[in-house]
């Protein structure tokens, strides 16, 4: 039961925020640029988010339709955004500001489930080794530079901070780790469970937040996996179990903010993943990366206000719904949510759509935006495709006609409430 809220959302935010957000190019900024502790102060020290306005957030998620939000405690580059005792390289220490707790308590405030990202890697921390993914791999003395530090001293910094995250703020539903890296490359280690002491961390998790899901990325099983930047194909299964997942989405690209970058994802494209993770029996979350002064960009403004008019509307083919069992049209994906089935159209088609098995199992169809009734008809067995009937489908099809105008919305929905089994 631990994953009921979440079967349920179905859609949440994910936020990345830090002074990766001032470099404005790529949250891995300091590891692509290999930018040494130095070079990458100054975006610390400018941090100056006086535009971060987290109940303004929460509410936003709220009117996209999104039933839970995950913001960035810590990313690669180890700022903390709360008041980390053990370290001075902090929204607290630096600005006086305590970003989490803000966050919480806005999304809480909201009536939204609290979620919350850390990462396991840290590249301002003394102790974490240079590793493939380090911005010093390529320094000349790079292998040197490991001489003297202490992963066992790491892992106790790393497990204290999760540990005051999850005691300082209440009740967390959802901890997003990030993440683990066991191969060997370019001839240096990367970093394994062992690494993080994966199962003590997973087993403080469990004491001190018992309700709270964890992701997969700590390189041990947990709650949900977490497939980033590309769609499934089908729900997904371990050994014939079905798995709980969640498949992370950005807007351009970038998860941090990243000014030059104007790959945006259209808010049809983004429905379509929305509706398609769905009918897996996935969850989607989209992210969005406020800019150096904690705002939300207009272009990033604009996709999650069309993405919230459609939920508007929408709502009851996403939340608390999933997979349903029967082969979909080729217009689009189905689903479901008791006697409810919905067919969300990629395409319109010309006049009718047909649906294959539905024949006598459905009692009313309409469009879902504005609760149009639509007729629909079964084809007589026998029955032979002419110049004038769109008949020769299959026996059993029931063919649901529609208006030779699309609906105005970014993808229109179908309703169909089917008949007892
Ligand atoms: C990655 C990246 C990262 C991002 C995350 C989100 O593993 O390292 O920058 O925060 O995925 O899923």
């Amino acid at each position: 039961m631990r994953q009921a809220w979440f079967d349920e959302a179905r859609f949440g935010m994910f936020v990345h925020f830090g002074v990766y957000s001032v470099a404005a190019r790529h949250e891995w900024v300091q590891n692509y640029e290999r930018l040494t502790d130095e070079e990458y102060r100054p975006y610390a020290e400018h941090f100056d988010p006086d535009l971060f306005d987290a109940r303004a957030l929460a509410r936003r998620a709220k009117e996209t339709g999104m039933g839970y939000v995950v913001l960035t405690t810590k990313h690669h580059d180890g700022f903390c955004l709360w008041d980390s005792s053990a370290t001075d390289f902090s929204t607290a220490a630096m600005i006086g500001r305590d970003l989490v707790r803000e966050f919480v308590d806005a999304v809480r405030a909201e009536g939204l489930k609290v979620g919350l990202y850390h990462s396991l890697i840290d590249w301002h921390h003394p102790d974490f080794t240079i590793d493939w993914n380090h911005p010093r791999r390529d320094d000349d003395n790079a292998s040197a530079l490991n001489e003297g530090r202490d992963m066992s001293r790491y892992r106790a910094h790393l497990h204290g901070q999760v540990r005051e995250l999850l005691t300082g703020y209440g009740e967390i539903d959802y901890l997003f780790f990030d993440f683990t890296y066991p191969e060997h490359r370019d001839g240096w280690a990367g970093k394994g469970p062992e690494d993080w002491d994966a199962d003590g961390l997973l087993a403080m998790c469990r004491e001190l937040q018992p309700a709270m899901l964890v992701n997969d990325r700590l390189g041990i099983p947990a709650d949900f996996v977490t497939p980033e930047q590309y769609q499934p194909t089908s729900p997904l299964r371990k050994d014939g179990v079905p798995q709980v997942w969640e498949a992370c989405q950005t807007l351009n690209g970038s998860w941090g903010y990243h000014r030059d970058n104007h790959d945006q994802k259209s808010a049809t494209m983004l429905v379509q993943m929305l509706a398609d993770s769905v009918s897996m029996d996935g969850n989607m979350l989209l992210n969005v990366g406020p800019d150096g002064r904690g705002a939300i960009a207009p272009r990033d403004a604009a996709t999650l206000g069309e993405l919230g008019e459609w939920m508007r509307l929408h709502r009851d083919a996403i939340v608390g719904a999933g997979h349903a069992a029967l082969r979909p049209p080729r217009e689009g994906v189905y689903t479901r949510r008791g006697d409810r089935l919905y067919l969300h159209l990629f395409s319109w088609p010309l006049g009718f759509v047909h649906l294959p098995g539905l024949a006598g199992r459905v009692s009313f169809a309409r469009l879902l935006n504005d609760g149009s009734w639509l007729r629909t008809s079964a084809t007589d067995p026998g029955q032979q495709a002419s110049h004038m009937t769109p008949a020769g489908e299959a026996e059993g099809t029931l063919t649901v006609h529609l208006p030779v105008q699309r609906p105005d919305v970014l993808m229109p929905v179908i309703e169909l409430t089917l008949l007892e089994d």
